[in-house]
Formats: C-alpha cells, sequence, structure tokens
C-alpha cells in the first residue's frame, strides 16, 4: 500500500455541513463514546473549535475525487512520546471496501509520531478488524465497554 491512491484533504471551513451531514446517518456513532447525534448549534461550536486547535487535525478522506469519510487525530500532550488518538468515519455508501483500513495504513504514513491511540467499542468488530490490520494491539480498558489499541511506530 506504498502508493496507495488515497487522498487525505485538511478540512476547511467549507467543510462543517459535511461533517455535520456524516453525523447524522442513521445508526453511525452506534459505537462512539458519546451516541447522540450532535445538534446543529452543537456542532458549530465544535467544529469552530477543532478548525482552530493545535492538537487536532481533520481529514476528509478522498479517492479519485470521491470523498468518502472523515479521519481525525487528537495529539496527546500529556505524553513522552509523540502521540496522538486516531478517530474515523466512513460514509456507509462507501463501507466495507477496505477504505478504513488504507485510511489508517495512510495517516501512519504520512504523519510522524510515535505511538497512535483508538478507542474501540467491544461491539464494534469492524473497527476492531481494521485496527488490528494496521498492527494496533489491545492494551487495556479505557472505560467501560471501550477499549485502547495501540500502535507503536517501530
Ligand atoms: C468501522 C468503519 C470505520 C469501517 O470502515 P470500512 O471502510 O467499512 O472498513 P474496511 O472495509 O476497511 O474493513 C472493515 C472490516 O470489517 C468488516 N466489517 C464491516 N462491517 C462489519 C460489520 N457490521 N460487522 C462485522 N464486520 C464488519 C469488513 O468485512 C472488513 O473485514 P475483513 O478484515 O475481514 O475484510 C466504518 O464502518 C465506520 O465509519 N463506522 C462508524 C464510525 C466508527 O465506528 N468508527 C470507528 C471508531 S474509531
Amino acid at each position: 500500500m506504498i502508493n496507495d491512491t488515497l487522498i487525505l484533504i485538511p478540512i476547511n471551513k467549507n467543510d462543517l455541513d459535511y461533517l455535520y451531514s456524516l453525523q447524522c446517518i442513521e445508526g453511525i456513532r452506534k459505537f462512539a463514546l458519546d451516541s447522540n447525534t450532535p445538534k446543529y448549534d452543537d456542532h458549530i461550536k465544535w467544529f469552530n473549535d477543532k478548525l482552530k486547535s493545535n492538537t487536532t487535525e481533520i481529514f476528509k478522506i478522498a479517492d479519485n475525487n470521491i470523498t468518502v469519510g472523515v479521519v481525525r487525530l487528537d495529539l496527546i500532550l500529556d505524553s513522552a512520546k509523540s502521540t496522538a488518538e486516531i478517530s474515523l468515519t466512513i460514509d456507509p455508501k462507501y463501507a466495507g471496501q477496505g477504505y478504513a483500513k488504507r485510511t489508517i495504513n495512510k495517516v501512519i504514513k504520512v504523519t510522524d509520531l510515535d505511538v497512535y491511540h483508538a478507542v474501540i467499542h467491544e461491539n464494534n468488530i469492524a473497527s476492531q478488524k481494521v485496527f488490528a490490520a494496521n498492527n494496533f494491539s489491545y492494551d487495556s480498558m479505557y472505560r467501560p465497554n471501550f477499549n485502547l489499541y495501540i500502535y507503536h511506530e517501530v
């Protein structure tokens, strides 16, 4: 996957509604830490905070000019090593085609961090497969029903 054609495009202010539309898809937040769909006003505040943040990067995932989802990196500052938590959402229209696995692979290749975290619901089998395929290993319970998986860059 060295020459993977997926492109990660940093979001800008015009992506407010695209990100919200993903959050509104039925069932998409089933395994999120907060499974409720955010209210639009709350999303606007969240989005503007994230755009300004020095510790968060959000990318649209594009394949041949088609946006298939988004991936977010949140830097974890209290770690001795450079560490980020990865969260991703693939639009169900494009699910099951390997986009999530390819995205995580790409993120690790194009960023320069030591450690990557993923917090995954114990019933989120698809996500567990995605991160296991990218060499993430179970680390610990994060909170009830959610586990922390970690990948150390070698
Ligand atoms: C989880 C998610 C990222 C997977 O994206 P995807 O592009 O469909 O994943 P991939 O095609 O790369 O591969 C997923 C694997 O899970 C399998 N899978 C997909 N949906 C599944 C389901 N409902 N139940 C079990 N396995 C499933 C696929 O067959 C594939 O398995 P394989 O390794 O045996 O081939 C996507 O469904 C999603 O965005 N869900 C909502 C948000 C979320 O849960 N994010 C992850 C938490 S960080």
